[in-house]
């Protein structure tokens, strides 16, 4: 007969399995980013001056906007990264800097982590520091996410950005954080991960803000963020941020 061990050990395994069985596979996550991505693209207009994020969901943001990019007019970008840049020009997006285009109508971007009141993480590819930047530029940011990215709290690593001047000085104030083994940033920013709990974003927001040495960290608090488009199993869902009226 099982002991009572065996049994808790057994229905944990089943918990485990039917969480593994929930978790989408990693065709169905692409499937989702696709369909976030191609929600989002609607939005794009004639004319519009649009900010580009960054990795593999803004991918199928470019490719949706690339197949349009012929019968778009005026569409003129900014973008976040050198290799969005490279695929927008690939796809004959117009591409010129975010000083050229002074204030964008639209930005749209991924993120890793998406909470309930719409705190983000963000720099998983490690430009968040761009990134934040061109989303506090846009009257309106649309977050672009697969339903896995969804938490219910938001948790560590939270992405930084350090000045390499006495980098490690920083690291040892801030307390449980690392570099991360990529290599700088476009400019020059060495990129690290904060991997202490995150009780309470803001106040962790906050405090990363004023740690000298940190030149960006990757929580892009809700008052950013216009609206988050979802796609999972039941279709998609959109999800208001704090800065969900136009600012128009
Ligand atoms: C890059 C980012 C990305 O938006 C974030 O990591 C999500 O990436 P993906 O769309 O590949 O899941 O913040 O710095």
């Amino acid at each position: 007969m099982a002991s009572a061990g065996a049994t808790g050990r057994g229905q944990q395994a089943a918990l485990s399995d039917a969480r593994q069985a929930a978790r989408p596979s990693t065709e169905e996550i692409a499937r989702y980013k696709r369909e976030a991505a191609y929600a989002a693209a609607e939005e794009v207009q004639d004319g519009m001056r649009l900010g580009l994020g960054t990795g593999s969901t803004v991918a199928y943001l470019l490719q949706a906007l690339g197949e349009r990019a012929s019968s778009l007019s005026g569409l003129r970008c900014a973008a976040t990264s050198p290799s969005t840049e490279a695929t927008a020009r690939s796809l004959g997006l117009a591409v010129v800097s975010l000083d050229e285009l002074g204030e964008l109508d639209l930005a749209i971007d991924g993120a890793d982590q998406v909470d309930p009141d719409c705190w983000l993480v963000k720099g998983g590819g490690a430009a968040h520091t761009r990134e934040k930047i061109v989303a506090a530029t846009a009257r309106r940011f649309v977050v672009i996410v697969s339903a896995e990215k969804l938490v219910e709290r938001i948790t560590p690593p939270i992405p930084l950005e350090l000045v390499p001047f006495a980098a490690h000085t920083t690291l040892r104030t801030l307390g449980q954080a690392t570099l991360r083994a990529v290599p700088p940033s476009p400019d020059g920013g060495l990129i690290a991960d904060y991997l202490g709990e995150v009780k309470d974003p803001a106040a962790l927001a906050v405090r990363l803000s004023e740690q000298p040495g940190v030149v960006e960290h990757g929580l892009f608090a809700p008052e950013m963020v216009s609206s988050v488009v979802i796609a999972g199993a039941a279709g998609i869902e959109r999800r208001d941020g704090a800065k969900a009226a136009d600012r128009r």
